[in-house]
């Protein structure tokens, strides 16, 4: 559904950008500013609009669900030559494996996934334990009635163009188990936000479906360790009450009183 609409606005979406071209060009350069060296998935590329932005160094994987999106991201990575890596994918189901990435960064992402917190969910996946998440995104706005008039219209954008005008992008980044670290209003309504988060993520509960022979081995070695301690332990205990009852350990059970100095 999404994908054949985004199919179909596609051949216009660079013409329909360019008359907010100053404002986001410059929005998108700080977000890409936050980059330094690394492996960076791009979440949805779509035409290409981020690579003059992309910082050298860095080694970028960029998806979309969109194939029409992709087919003009790639005419324009080959004129600009930016040595990018780009799949057709969806955020909510993310073929790489857990830790993949340094950096995760969309832009104008997620007003129109379907399910926003399994999309975020996955970018936390795919990004190395303390990794961030940057997004530039549009979402519900801080104010009381500017919020009341945007769930007014989100049903309308929604079905006219397939995105959401009052998604609450902040709390779904804490129910998909993210960070918030950075929270920066691009405008005066704290409608476009530049959001940094990281994923987080508990040593020992990491990739366990990746690495089911790693796990095996660490759970084999943790039983190994603690039936060792365990027939150590009795052995003390064992050896101990024998000396306590031959009297080694300063006599029977009021031994520890007689060992004081009087
Ligand atoms: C508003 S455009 C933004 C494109 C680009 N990031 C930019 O800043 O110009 C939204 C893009 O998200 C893509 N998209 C929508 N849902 C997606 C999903 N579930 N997974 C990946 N890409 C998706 C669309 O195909 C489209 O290219």
């Amino acid at each position: 559904m999404r994908r054949k609409r985004y199919d179909r606005i596609a051949p216009l979406y660079d013409i329909l950008q360019s008359p907010m071209d100053g404002a986001i060009r410059s929005w998108r350069e700080r977000l890409w500013s936050r980059i330094q060296d690394g492996k960076v998935l791009e979440a949805d590329v779509g035409t290409g609009r981020n690579f003059p932005h992309y910082p050298e160094g860095t080694e970028v994987t960029a998806v979309d669900l969109s194939p029409r999106m992709l087919a003009r991201a790639r005419g324009r990575a080959a004129r600009m030559g930016p040595g990018v890596d780009l799949r057709e994918m969806d955020v909510q189901h993310l073929a790489f494996p857990a830790d993949s990435f340094d950096f995760a960064v969309a832009s104008f992402l997620f007003c129109s996934v379907s399910d926003p917190v399994k999309g975020l969910t996955e970018l936390g996946r795919v990004v190395v334990a303390g990794g961030q998440i940057l997004l530039l995104e549009h979402m519900r706005p801080r104010g009381h009635f500017l919020g009341r008039i945007f769930d007014l219209l989100s049903p309308v954008t929604s079905r006219l163009f397939g995105f959401n005008l009052n998604r609450r992008t902040l709390q779904n980044l804490r129910r998909a188990g993210l960070t918030l670290e950075r929270a920066e209003d691009l405008d005066r309504w704290g409608i476009v936000k530049l959001v940094v988060a990281r994923s987080v993520k508990e040593v020992g509960m990491r990739d366990r479906t990746e690495k089911p022979v790693g796990a095996f081995i660490l759970s084999l070695l943790a039983g190994i360790w603690m039936i060792g301690s365990g027939i150590v332990m009795y052995g003390w205990v064992g050896n101990t009450s024998w000396m306590w009852g031959h009297g080694m350990m300063g006599g029977t059970s009021g031994g520890l009183v007689s060992l004081g100095p009087g």
